[in-house]
């Protein structure tokens, strides 16, 4: 490590920068934001804004004493001037680009107001510390900086409550806000809720609702680890406990933080799961012992996830849940399908439907799916295409409406089939092993995979 990343105090006085071109007009934009006061030796320069003083004076005779550092963007010889200058008067000077003439360099900055994240390279490669930052930035939540705002507002109150009491206690304190629900609050812009509960936290730490900690109901989305949202994996990162579906991928579950603990609490080939209320119990007993939980779903949690019923259970609880959204299956495979599920004209509205009680039994109403602009996606219908058929065509939709079965969609093994309506329960039983979904309407003919099926079928009978 050559350059030490520090933080400097940009209040404390005065920066010179030298150079008119748009390399120093971007280092200004940066001493701007930090709050530096500038004086700008640039010929022609306008319109510089608050704190900066534009100077014409030549930067080579300057009193360089009064500067806390020097940033030199001229881009020529005036350069490796202004740099022996800076280092005579023991200034430290950055050169664009020039590492060589430089004491210290500007990092790549992930600014989210108190909470800033700087990434350098040693000057070896802004490239790659610009990617760097990029990744840091998907990771990072957005109100992380309001939270260190809050927290340094109470910072001084937390230390007079619990003066004496060790800092050990005071660390686990803070440590309990960052994790649990007042921080979750924080994060989602609640700004009302966490001054209230770190209020309430200061000034009884022992109570229950102060030590407890918080459930995420999070949809890991279909399959491809790549189709988390950001903040289902920011959450990930940060579980101390995930309870999974059998849906949900290996690759999903490695992406979590390494030393979560993880319980599969789903159905696996056939072995029935722990059930309903063993998982309420499970999820509420964890956050009890202030563990950050995560309930990782398939898809969207409240999709077909029975998500709203351990929502109402923890809540019934008094237990701090947050819903994490994710890609349903719908969505998902038709993206990767190429389905576009609704069309101006021809599929002008959506439905999804469970047909996981499409055997026999009323509770669906066939005739609700009758129009021809509907594009019914049905979801747990691998098993039941034959009912889904039968019930679709006596409520009056045409035996040749486009069909498609989607099945392990976005997954490495996926497959896709399509064809008539009429003929959708053996396209399900080319599936072989699910999760899969049923697609009945006009939009599965202008899908990707029904074009690549055409083209198969015309290049068969050319052959
Ligand atoms: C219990 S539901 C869960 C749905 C999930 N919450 C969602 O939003 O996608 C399970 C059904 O979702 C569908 N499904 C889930 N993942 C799928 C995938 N990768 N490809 C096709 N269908 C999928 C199948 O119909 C499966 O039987």
């Amino acid at each position: 490590m050559r350059f030490l990343p520090v933080f400097l105090d940009l209040r404390e006085g005065r920066v010179a920068l030298v150079g008119s071109g748009a390399a120093a007009a971007n280092k200004l934009r940066l001493l701007q934001s930090a709050g530096a006061s500038v004086r700008w030796y640039a010929n022609g320069a306008e319109g510089a804004g608050t704190n900066v003083e534009v100077s014409v004076a030549d930067p080579r005779h300057a009193d360089f004493s009064e500067f806390v550092a020097v940033v030199s963007a001229a881009g020529d010889g005036l350069d490796d001037e202004i740099a022996a200058r800076a280092r005579a008067h023991h200034v430290p000077i950055n050169v664009v680009d020039r590492p060589d003439l430089s004491t210290f360099i500007f990092p790549a900055i992930v600014d989210r107001g108190d909470v800033v994240v700087a990434v350098g390279t040693g000057g070896a490669s802004p490239v790659l510390a610009r990617r760097l930052r990029e990744r840091i930035e998907a990771l990072l939540p957005e109100r992380i900086g309001d939270l260190a705002a809050l927290m340094g507002r109470f910072r001084a109150r937390v230390a007079q409550a619990r003066h004496g009491r060790g800092a050990g206690l005071l660390r686990d304190f803070w440590e309990r806000v960052v994790d649990g629900p007042i921080g979750a609050a924080a994060l989602r812009g609640h700004w009302h809720d966490a001054e209230a509960a770190l209020a309430r936290a200061i000034e009884r730490p022992d109570d229950a609702h102060a030590q407890a900690g918080i459930v995420f109901l999070v949809g890991a989305g279909p399959g491809d680890a790549d189709l988390l949202t950001v903040r289902a994996l920011q959450v990930l990162q940060d579980a101390d406990i995930i309870f999974y579906d059998e849906l949900v991928t290996a690759e999903i579950l490695e992406r979590a933080r390494r030393d979560a603990k993880r319980v599969p609490v789903g159905r696996r080939s056939g072995q029935p799961g722990i059930g309903q209320d063993a998982i309420n119990e499970h999820l509420a007993e964890a956050a009890r012992r202030g563990l950050k939980v995560v309930r990782l779903k398939g898809g969207d949690p409240f999709i077909f996830g029975r998500g709203g019923e351990e929502l109402d259970y923890l809540r019934r609880a008094g237990i701090e849940v947050v819903v994490v959204p994710g890609v349903t299956a719908a969505m998902g495979c038709a993206a990767e399908a190429g389905l576009p599920l609704t069309l101006r004209h021809e599929a002008t509205q959506l439905t999804f439907i469970s047909a996981q009680h499409a055997d026999g039994d009323a509770q669906i109403v066939w005739s609700n799916y009758a129009d021809p602009k509907i594009t019914l996606v049905v979801y747990m219908g691998l098993g039941k295409a034959a009912s889904v058929r039968d019930g679709l065509i006596a409520a009056g939709r045409e035996p040749g409406t486009p069909a498609a079965v989607l099945v392990r969609g976005t997954r490495k093994d996926s497959k896709y089939f399509v064809g008539r309506l009429d003929e959708i329960a053996a396209l399900a039983a080319r599936a072989a092993d699910g999760p899969g979904l049923l697609v009945v309407g006009e939009a599965v003919a202008r899908s990707d995979i029904w074009r690549a099926a055409a083209e198969r079928a015309f290049a068969e009978i050319a052959a």
